[in-house]
């Protein structure tokens, strides 16, 4: 089926800062992957690697992460002949969108947005005199490019955690904008998609897994720095023999993001005789390391072969510019910038 035919059109981006770790897998890319395969869905999936520059001012980090990144999406099974991988600094017509919406978009909508403020708020708890301090245009103006994003691909559908709901929002509030202004419904007002039944993973120290917590276990670490994390997760001081309760467990929580129900259930019963914790970490290593193998050594090959992780990236920037390019084409004449022949 042409990506024409598809009805609808599913699109998010990974912000290229950090490696990907077990909670970004059972939160969003094994989601992704699954969604990917419905074919009545056409998905954009993209390297948000210009939102990397907002976060982080490391090129070699940024380099490192969307490397990274690609091979993991990759080795854990995404078909690019079906869903559109690409980077978003080789869509050119994004950066040009961001600078038509920013000219719709009011700067009170961007003095609301949750990233702004919290970084304002920052400063105000600091007692900084300069409320703006250390806050640049990129961090003020992200919701534009967001936006841009998803209204380049006409996206209907954006999955997203719970913190980027608000985008979404001055996505569709962008969108109304200039169809408005402008008198054509040139874009597609996206929906925000949160699933409630995927699961938020706990990290080593019981928190959210979350690379600002610095608790994570990376997908594709070596099977002994595997063995070393799981022997670092957090647990409480029962001895072995007491029941223990696994659903305040962060080991249970890992391995039933992983197993079956029927192991799951399993599990569950092995807690209610008392494992020890020791053998639970045991456990959930051999679990971990059984599924993760064949991917990590995907992984591992794609990693030294960045020129194949290249070329299947810019076959999908080009398949997305063929979007992009005759939007723009359109877009410009509606504001007045087209050829004058
Ligand atoms: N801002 C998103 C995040 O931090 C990443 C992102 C960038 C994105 N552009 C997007 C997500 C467009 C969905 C659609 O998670």
């Amino acid at each position: 089926m042409s990506t024409a035919a598809k009805t609808t059109r599913v699109l998010t981006g990974i912000t290229t800062t950090g490696t990907p770790h077990l909670g970004n897998y059972v939160g969003a890319i094994k989601p992704a992957i699954a969604e990917s395969q419905n074919p009545d869905v056409q998905s954009f999936y993209f390297l948000a690697d210009l939102h990397a520059l907002i976060k982080c001012q490391d090129p070699g980090r940024v380099e490192q992460s969307r490397l990274e990144i690609a091979a993991t999406w990759l080795a854990l099974g995404l078909d690019t002949d079906n869903a559109i991988f690409y980077r978003q600094s080789d869509i050119p017509e994004i950066p040009e969108l961001t600078w038509m919406l920013s000219c719709v978009c009011a700067k009170g909508l961007m003095n609301r947005a949750h990233a702004y403020k919290a970084a304002v708020a920052e400063n105000e708890a600091a007692g900084s005199p300069d409320l703006d301090r250390g806050i640049t245009m990129g961090l003020f103006g992200y919701p534009v490019l967001m936006a841009a994003d998803i209204l380049m691909f006409n996206a209907n559908k954006v999955p997203v955690g719970r913190d980027q709901i608000q985008h979404i929002e001055m996505a569709r509030d962008m969108a109304g904008r200039f169809n408005h202004l402008y008198k054509s419904q040139y874009f597609t007002l996206p929906e925000a998609v949160v699933d409630e039944k995927v699961e938020v993973l706990g990290g080593l120290d019981g928190r959210k897994m979350s690379k600002s917590y610095n608790n994570t276990i990376p997908l594709f670490v070596s099977e002994k720095k595997l063995l070393k994390l799981v022997r670092k997760i957090k647990t409480n001081s029962l001895e072995p023999g007491e029941p223990k309760d696994p659903d305040t467990c962060t080991l249970f929580q890992i391995y039933s993001a992983f197993a079956s129900a029927e192991e799951s259930a399993a599990m569950r019963r092995r807690y209610a005789e008392g494992i020890g914790w020791g053998e639970a970490k045991n456990e959930l290593f051999e679990y971990l390391n059984a599924h993760l193998r064949e991917p990590r050594e995907r992984y591992q090959a794609l990693m030294e072969d960045p020129g194949h992780i290249e070329a299947v990236l810019r076959k999908g920037a080009e398949r997305a510019r063929e979007e992009a390019a005759p939007l723009m084409d359109r877009l410009r004449h509606a504001v007045g910038l087209g050829r004058f022949i």
